[in-house]
């Protein structure tokens, strides 16, 4: 039976259009699924949008739009910009499925068995813009600490998930490393909120209208990061399909930012347990992003939008020029205005022109065909474990370095001195077949990162009379 590989990406608001922070992890995790499908692993890799709540309702309103048809079209922008970037996912959720709220309810329903639910009053603060509690220590200057914005004062009658009692469980499949928070630092970051002191949570809400009703008691709301977060398990049949829901959970990743860790790495793992089903095996949190310096927001004017960057650059480079900002599990800037230079540089100059050359010169001196066989004097064989630990940055240092490589020992070995003199026919032909397993070698490395570029260079290899064809990347002013 085939290994699988369950990976999914937070469900995004649909209170606005996605931009690139939200590409920027579909990319990562279209690289996880594109690398496993590729070692013959069953794939299932999990997208999608997160509708309901009182953020995207109030967002619905402001556009002076019917929340339904704001959902429905902020949604479908979300899946042409994936489907632009070439993320090849195997489900796209929406958490106003009729699907998604069935195996939510009878979640609900096993965590109202397991006792841990009751009522009880919430008097606190709210953030809207994280949908999210707060307490008057968590405060920065009384407003917000991440979006800075006066919180509401909350006084409901709720539903509470009592998650006190499943702490102590949970910190030991943290401890344990049953289930992996990474990077480390990260993890130590989510052990220091135990100790901070963690509070049983609303699982309903009284005063919001727009989310999945509370069976149990209808005037009610589900909270909705709680349902939202069971999407993880409504995508592959929770509580419909059995045979499906065994096949596919736990999830070998949920990957994310650090700003949602709390949610997927102590909340939904308790509520897991309570229901009596495994957590996930790996939470992986990457680093957050401001652009040219600052916070991306709308109010900066400095949101970057994925399509503007696909139309400019293509869904390869877009993936390259986003994943080789800075290293995956760190925080950075992206600068802008390095994206040409960085495109040129690496894409239009190293990559592209090592493939016209060689392509060039094959056609030119051994009549369009490779030569002999020979092995390929570099070996790309760690960029697969690089990936596979989330270490995007080395594997595409890897190949980038790899690329420099060849094309120095193109420049070394002067390939068209070699043509000019008959003596040095046998020394020509192994340079090429060394340049051509290079690129053979290149290809299904590239091939999670850039699917495009790495299908090109296979299919130009595999030609029966090879010919050099267009620019795989063309320079840009
Ligand atoms: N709807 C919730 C998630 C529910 S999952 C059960 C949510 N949505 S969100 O639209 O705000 O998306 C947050 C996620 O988008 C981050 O965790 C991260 O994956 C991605 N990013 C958004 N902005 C980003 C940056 N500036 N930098 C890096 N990642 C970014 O939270």
């Amino acid at each position: 039976m085939a290994k699988k590989f369950y990976i999914t990406t937070p469900i995004y608001y649909v209170n606005d259009r996605p931009h690139v922070g939200h590409a920027y992890t579909t990319i990562a995790a279209d690289v996880l699924a594109r690398h496993y499908r590729a070692k013959k692993y069953e794939v299932f890799f999990l997208t999608g949008t997160d509708e309901y709540g009182d953020k995207v309702a109030e967002s619905a309103e402001q556009h002076g739009m019917h929340v339904h048809a704001f959902v429905d079209q902020n949604s479908q922008a979300f899946r042409e910009a994936f489907d632009r970037l070439n993320i090849k996912y195997d489900i796209f959720m929406r958490t106003t499925m009729p699907e998604h709220e069935a195996s939510v309810n009878i979640f609900i329903e096993k965590l109202s068995k397991a006792g841990a639910l009751y009522q009880d009053e919430y008097v606190g603060l709210y953030c809207r813009s994280c949908e999210d509690f707060y307490t008057e220590k968590d405060l920065i200057d009384g407003l917000c600490p991440i979006h800075k914005k006066p919180l509401e004062q909350l006084k409901e009658k709720n539903w509470f998930f009592r998650l006190e009692t499943y702490l102590p469980a949970v910190q030991k499949l943290i401890t344990s490393g049953k289930m992996k928070i990474e990077p480390t630092k990260r993890k130590t970051e989510v052990l220091g909120l135990f100790k901070q002191g963690l509070k049983d949570f609303s699982v309903t809400r009284e005063r919001v209208q727009w989310g999945i009703p509370f069976a149990q008691d209808p005037r009610q709301k589900i909270y909705v990061w709680v349902e939202a977060l069971q999407n993880y398990i409504s995508a592959i049949g929770y509580g419909r399909d059995s045979e499906r829901f065994k096949k596919w959970w736990p999830a070998d990743v949920h990957l994310m930012a650090k700003d949602i860790i709390k949610f997927h790495a102590v909340y939904w793992p308790a509520m897991l347990l309570a229901a009596g089903e495994k957590p996930p095996k790996k939470i992986f949190s990457h680093g957050f992003f401001s652009i040219n310096g600052q916070k991306m927001s709308k109010t900066t004017g400095n949101v970057i939008d994925p399509n503007t960057m696909v139309q400019k650059f293509g869904a390869d480079a877009t993936r390259y020029l986003l994943l080789t900002q800075f290293p995956f599990g760190s925080d950075g800037d992206i600068k802008e205005s390095l994206f040409v230079e960085k495109y040129n540089a690496d894409l239009a100059n190293n990559l592209g022109n090592l493939v016209s050359r060689v392509l060039n010169m094959i056609e030119k001196y051994t009549g369009g065909a490779i030569p002999k066989i020979v092995a390929s004097p570099k070996s790309l064989a760690s960029v697969g474990k690089h990936i596979e630990s989330l270490e995007f940055d080395k594997a595409l240092k890897e190949i980038g370095a790899t690329i420099t490589w060849a094309n120095g020992y193109i420049d070394t070995n002067a390939p068209w001195d070699l043509a000019k003199d008959p003596s040095q026919k046998s020394k020509l032909e192994t340079v090429l077949s060394e340049l051509a397993a290079v690129l053979k070698e290149l290809a299904p490395a590239l091939g999670p990162f850039m699917p495009v570029a790495a299908a090109e260079i296979h299919k130009r290899l595999e030609q029966p009379s090879i010919t050099k064809g267009q620019p795989l990347f063309q320079r840009l002013a």
